[in-house]
């Protein structure tokens, strides 16, 4: 059996969903791929807050970059949230050829081309799972099993705080303030909650997952982007009269050649799998050249569902460090073209 030592920066609701998860799987992750995750280490400026899950001594620090540096650290899990400080430890421990597993998906829509390239020279892997999608293996999808096909469209529910306004909207005509009041508490928006409402969030995944869906890094400035702020309930109350239900989506499209993308509110037929997507729920709709429609759906937002994620990456980056495979396709992936074009 062989250990990886795990040094985990920024610890709030990911970072907590994370260490409870192993907590309790990690003698079956173990028992499955013969690696014992170890949680050795846990960076926060703030480390006396009780999250309800228990530490050894000596586990807690506030030094992140003492953990990065550390000998005995085999990998990073970048949970700090931002794009700088986090920007920072992630080029910081790339550059010390340890493998960084992350859920920020605005470093990688901002930063992601750096970062890819910072990786591979190094002969390291950036993890980027629980980015898009929460609890669901979506780029696992797109770079195992459609990895043959040529994908010709995406449709997605990316935002659980969006949705789940919606959702209570829709249901119980409760005002838009109020509903997101909750989804703050439920741990799902974002901070501050603007990135989620005005769309930014769903752009963040959209172009992560059309990144990997196109085999290139595509900027924010490709996706047109609006949220829901300002929604009304006369709004959703008349979409209903009329048979249809107002969802925040990312449409990415194969525009015969150029990557077309766009995050906005849209008009979903009542009769449409995508129109029964609810609460903080996540979907994504793909289409490939082979094989067709494909649907994934799941938690999409929350501390265990993207906590799942995050551990399936840092089991999939310790058997990569173990066995010395070098960068995992999701970062060869996206170095492979040096243009992609986008519709303006
Ligand atoms: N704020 C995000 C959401 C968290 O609501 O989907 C998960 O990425």
């Amino acid at each position: 059996m062989k250990e990886i030592k795990i040094g985990i920066l920024g610890f709030g609701t990911v970072g907590a969903g994370v260490v409870e998860g192993i907590q309790k799987n990690g003698s079956l992750m173990a028992e499955r791929t013969g690696i014992t995750p170890v949680v050795a280490k846990i960076a926060d400026l703030d480390i006396t807050t009780d999250r309800g899950i228990t530490v050894d001594d000596g586990v807690l620090t506030t030094d992140a970059m003492a953990v990065i540096a550390d000998p005995e650290i085999d990998l990073i899990v970048e949970l700090v949230g931002g794009t700088s400080i986090a920007r920072t430890f992630t080029l910081e421990a790339l550059k010390q050829g340890k493998p960084v597993i992350t859920a920020n998906k605005a470093l990688l829509a901002d930063y992601g081309a750096e970062i890819y390239k910072t990786a591979r020279d190094n002969n390291t892997g950036i993890y980027y799972e629980a980015a898009v999608g929460g609890g669901i293996p979506i780029l696992r999808s797109q770079r195992a099993g459609l990895i043959g096909n040529q994908i010709e469209s995406i449709y997605g529910i990316l935002n659980g705080t969006c949705n789940y306004i919606l959702t209570r909207m829709e249901r119980e005509g409760l005002p838009f303030d109020e509903i997101l009041a909750d989804a703050q508490a439920l741990g799902y928006a974002e901070t501050p909650p603007d990135l989620d409402i005005d769309g930014i969030d769903t752009a963040h995944k959209a172009v992560v997952l059309a990144s990997m869906a196109y085999g290139a890094p595509v900027p924010m400035s490709a996706c047109p982007t609006s949220g829901i702020r300002g929604l009304s309930a006369s709004e959703i109350e008349n979409a209903d009269e009329l048979g249809y239900q107002i969802k925040l989506l990312a449409i990415i499209k194969d525009n015969n050649g150029e990557v077309e993308l766009s995050v906005e509110p849209a008009l979903v037929p009542k009769e449409h799998m995508i129109a029964s997507v609810a609460d903080s729920f996540n979907a994504v709709f793909v289409k490939g050249d082979i094989v067709d429609d494909t649907m994934y759906y799941g938690r999409g937002a929350g501390r265990l569902p993207t906590g799942s994620a995050v551990i399936g990456d840092i089991m999939e980056a310790a058997s990569d460090t173990l066995n010395r495979v070098g960068p995992p396709v999701s970062v060869t992936m996206m170095l492979q073209k040096t243009e992609l074009k986008y519709c303006s």
